[in-house]
C-alpha cells in the first residue's frame, strides 16, 4: 500500500484553484491508501501572518479537508506544528542539504523578490521543511501541484543524500503525484495569471464558500474573446480564457477536453457559461458544492461549541506504523 502525504498552506480563502489541483485529488486518494494531510501553518510563517488569522485559516482549511470528502476516520488530518518533529527533522535536514541545492530554487527567487536580503532565513530553507513533512512520515507518494515539483526533487535528493551519508535505507525517494486535468486552473479575468487568493478582484477567483449565485455571477463576468468554441483542443490555442474555462468544465463534470468539445463545439460563450455555472454551481454537488457546503457548516459549528478537540485532527508520530 502507497503511503500518500501531502500540504495545504493555510493562508486564506480556498478556490476553485486549490480544490480541483490538490484537494480533490486527496480525496480521490483515499481509496487503496494510507492518507496523511497536513495544514502547513509552519511554512506559512515563512512569510507574515496575522497570528489570529493564521488559527482562523488553519481551522478553516481543516474544515474545508473534511468538507470535501477527506474522512477523519480513515485518513489523518493535522496540523503541521502540532507534532514537533517537523522542525526537528527540519534542522537535521538544514545539515544535509546542500547551499547549492537550495540557491536554485525558483519559488524563493519569485517571493524573495528583488529584497532578498530581507527574506526570512525560513523563507530560504522552506523547501527542507516540506522534505521533512513528507521523509518523518517515509510517504512514497505526494500529490502537488506543478509549482512544487521542484521541492519534491529536492526532497529526493535529501533522502537520498542521507541514506548514502549514513549507509542506510531509512527514508523512501518519493514519487511526484501530479494528477488530473485541471491542474491549473487560472484567473476568470486574465487567462494568463494562476487563480489566486492575493488576487485583488474577488471576481477573479470561484471560492469554496461562494454560493451558487455569485459563482454564476462571477462566470458570467468571467472574460473570455468573441469566437465560438471551437470542437477540437487545437482551436483552443492562444485562447488562454476560452482553455481555462473548458478546462473547468471538463474537471467539475470529470470529462475529457475533447468529449466536451465534441460536445459544446460551436456554441458562443453566452451559452456555455450558463452551462458551466450549472456545473460549478449546483451538479458538482456533494463534491465542491451541495454536501460539501453542509458538512463545512457542520464542522465549524463543532468547532464554535467547544468541541473541535473531539471531532478534529489527530497526530501521528514518525515511526507510527
Ligand atoms: N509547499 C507546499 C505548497 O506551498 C505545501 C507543503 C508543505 C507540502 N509541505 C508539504 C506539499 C509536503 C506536499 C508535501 O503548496
Amino acid at each position: 500500500m502507497d503511503r500518500i502525504f501531502s500540504g495545504v498552506q493555510p493562508t486564506g480563502n480556498l478556490h476553485l484553484g486549490n480544490y480541483l489541483g490538490a484537494i480533490r485529488n486527496f480525496v480521490r486518494l483515499q481509496e487503496g491508501n494510507e492518507c496523511i494531510y497536513c495544514v502547513v501553518d509552519l511554512h506559512a510563517i515563512t512569510m507574515w501572518q496575522d497570528p489570529d488569522e493564521l488559527r482562523q485559516s488553519t481551522r478553516e482549511v481543516t474544515a474545508a479537508f473534511i468538507a470535501s470528502g477527506i474522512d477523519p476516520k480513515n485518513s489523518i488530518i493535522f496540523n503541521q506544528s502540532q507534532n514537533p518533529h517537523h522542525a526537528e527533522l527540519a534542522w537535521i535536514f538544514n545539515c544535509v542539504a546542500r547551499l547549492g541545492w537550495l540557491n536554485r530554487m525558483t519559488q524563493f527567487k519569485d517571493k524573495a523578490g528583488k529584497n532578498r536580503e530581507n527574506a526570512s532565513v525560513g523563507l530560504y530553507a522552506y523547501p527542507n521543511l516540506m522534505a521533512a513533512d513528507i521523509l518523518a512520515y517515509k510517504a512514497t507518494h505526494v500529490p502537488v501541484g506543478e509549482d512544487q515539483k521542484q521541492h519534491l526533487e529536492l526532497c529526493r535528493d535529501i533522502a537520498q543524500k542521507f541514506n548514502n551519508d549514513f549507509g542506510t535505507e531509512v527514508f523512501p525517494i518519493t514519487e511526484p503525484l501530479i494528477l488530473g486535468p485541471a491542474t491549473r486552473v487560472m484567473s476568470l479575468r486574465d487567462g494568463s495569471a494562476k487563480m489566486s487568493k492575493s488576487d485583488p478582484s474577488d471576481n477573479s477567483r470561484l471560492n469554496l464558500t461562494d454560493d451558487a449565485d455569485a459563482i454564476a455571477q462571477k462566470i458570467r463576468r468571467a472574460r473570455t474573446d468573441p469566437d465560438a468554441l471551437p470542437s477540437e483542443p487545437a482551436g483552443l490555442e492562444g485562447r488562454p480564457e476560452a482553455a481555462n474555462l473548458v478546462g473547468i468544465y471538463a474537471a467539475l463534470s470529470d470529462k475529457s477536453i475533447e468529449d466536451v468539445l465534441a460536445e459544446m463545439g460551436g456554441k458562443m460563450f453566452s451559452e456555455f457559461k450558463p452551462v458551466l455555472a450549472d456545473v460549478a454551481g449546483v451538479k458538482a454537488g456533494p463534491d465542491w458544492r451541495g454536501n460539501a457546503a453542509a458538512r463545512r457548516r457542520q464542522c465549524l459549528y463543532r468547532q464554535r461549541a467547544g468541541r473541535w478537540r473531539r471531532a478534529g485532527p489527530r497526530t501521528v508520530r514518525p515511526g507510527d506504523a
